[in-house]
């Protein structure tokens, strides 16, 4: 099953539409079953209790009216008044026996009633319960003890509840009528809240696909609740950030293919005027060096390219080991001799400790290799270049300063000297080579190794590089 599939089918099952409405309607009929469960038990302790009061009472009079006037057998029910509506009175003697009958039913004359409340009145205790009779009522049953001639009897009082049972009901149906329509309006309470919030997801994970597709423009418009328009408004920001990056790079390929072309396009020129008209012998050695410089700088760009990319790779910070930064410097120097004497630089080197420090040694020589670079390579022969290591602020901190006394950088170009393949005056820096991604090399590396990089600079009379890491102490006296 497609991932597409699955995720379709999750949303019918699994769907916010669903998780809300289940919930509320859970919510409504918990409410309900303890309302009704509380209306039942209210039913039971009040409105029958205070029935059963009632009838006790009843019964106890009508006992106290036939003890008056003689005896069950002299003072019939029928004569005596204030009997309970839809009941039925039976006198009772010592043995249960029906003595008299308020319906008058003559198959009930003398039939012994052996019911539990009878029981209890003939042994001298009230007696009550409520029934569900086979006919579908609701009756109580209420026995009290009486005695009229020492032999004991008891008067049984027997009322179908139907008055109590329609209250019941009715109540009940007001309880469930309200409860199906709470149900509906939470049902639609719930579809309205879940398209609010449905709605804005949908419309993300359209985005997300459609720029998972390619279409790096997609966007989505925040709406909703405050958290889905946060959402909507982060997931904007990510979309522009990640259209920001592909443009940078494709802006980079362009710009790195162009630099690319130039020595290509220079010594195809050349090999083709060498076919056109071979060269003479003593030609050759200028043109095999014209072809040997355009290597060269073709070369020096390509690795100029993969520093960058080096320096870039991963986006977690340098991982800093202990190394020795004195020991770099002295190395990266130590290798550019040929150089520094062929262009007559004084070099001074000033190292406050040459002990280890915490710090990424590869992208620590990416740093110091281009800034030297570039003093030795912009300062005219005979002029001065100074590189110098400092721990100021009590050790708290490590500077590195590359300073010459060259040619300066027009100030209105300070702000693009660290964009890739950006050069102060491309025609005239052809003699001088490069590719203009030196300082964008030392930028990205400054940026992992958390570096802050300085530029100091007056034309005519020098440039000063410093690079501050509040990150790099030195434990060394
Ligand atoms: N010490 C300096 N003195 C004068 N100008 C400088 C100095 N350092 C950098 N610049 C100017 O800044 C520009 C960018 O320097 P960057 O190191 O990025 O490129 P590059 O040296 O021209 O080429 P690459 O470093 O790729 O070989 C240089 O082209 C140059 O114009
Ligand atoms: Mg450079």
């Amino acid at each position: 099953m497609s991932e597409d599939h699955r995720l379709r089918r999750n949303k019918k099952i699994l769907g916010v539409r669903w998780h809300l409405g289940l919930s509320y309607l859970l919510v409504i009929w918990v409410i309900l079953g303890v309302l009704l469960l509380f209306m039942s038990n209210l039913l039971e302790t009040s409105i029958i209790g205070a029935r059963r009061a009632s009838l006790y009472a009843q019964a106890h009079l009508i006992a106290s009216a036939i003890r008056a006037r003689g005896g069950p057998r002299e003072a019939r029910i029928a004569t005596i008044g204030g009997l309970p509506p839809q009941g039925r009175v039976l006198v009772l003697d010592g043995e249960g026996r029906v003595l008299d009958d308020s319906a008058s039913d003559p198959g009930m004359a003398l039939k012994k009633l052996g019911f539990d409340e009878v029981r209890a009145a003939l042994s001298g205790r009230e007696g009550a319960n409520t029934y569900y009779l086979p006919d579908g009522s609701f009756a109580m049953y209420v026995a009290v003890p009486a005695d009229w001639d020492g032999t004991g009897g008891a008067v049984f009082i027997a009322q179908d509840l139907k008055d109590i049972v329609s209250q019941y009901r009715s109540v009940m149906g007001m309880v469930v009528w309200g409860g199906g329509i709470a149900s509906v309006v939470a049902v639609a309470f719930a579809w309205h809240l879940s398209t609010t919030i449905s709605e804005p997801l949908s419309d993300l994970s359209r985005a997300a696909r459609m720029m998972a597709s390619g279409r790096l423009d997609s966007r989505v418009s925040p709406k909703g609740p405050l958290e889905t328009r946060e959402l909507g408004a982060s997931f904007n920001y990510m979309a522009q950030a990640i259209e920001n990056t592909m443009e940078r790079q494709e802006q980079f390929l362009m710009a790195a293919a162009h630099e690319l072309r130039a020595p290509l396009a220079s010594m195809r020129a050349l090999v083709e005027s060498m076919e056109i008209s071979p060269p003479e012998p003593d030609e050759l050695p200028e043109l095999i060096n014209d072809i040997h410089i355009e290597i060269l700088d073709l070369q020096q760009t390509a690795e100029s390219i993969l520093s960058l990319l080096r320096a870039r790779s991963g986006t977690a910070p340098s991982k800093p080991q202990q190394a020795n930064p004195a020991k770099i410097i002295k190395e990266l120097i130590k290798s550019r001799a040929a150089t520094i004497s062929e262009r007559n630089l004084e070099i001074i080197q000033r190292y406050q400790t040459g002990g280890e420090v915490p710090i990424d040694p590869l992208l620590f020589r990416l740093i110091v290799a281009n800034l030297l670079d570039n003093a030795i390579k912009f300062t005219p022969p005979g002029g001065t270049v100074a590189v110098t290591l400092d721990f100021p602020e009590n050790r708290n901190k490590m500077v590195l300063e590359v300073s010459d006394n060259g040619p300066g950088i027009p100030p209105e170009h300070l702000d693009k000297i660290f964009e890739r393949f950006y050069r102060v005056d491309p025609a005239r820096q052809k003699a001088t080579g490069g590719a203009g991604l030196g300082l964008a090399i030392v930028k990205e590396a400054c940026e992992k190794t958390a570096g802050v990089i300085h530029v100091e600079t007056s034309p005519g009379a020098g440039t000063v590089f410093a690079v501050e890491w509040h990150n790099i102490r030195s434990d060394e006296s």
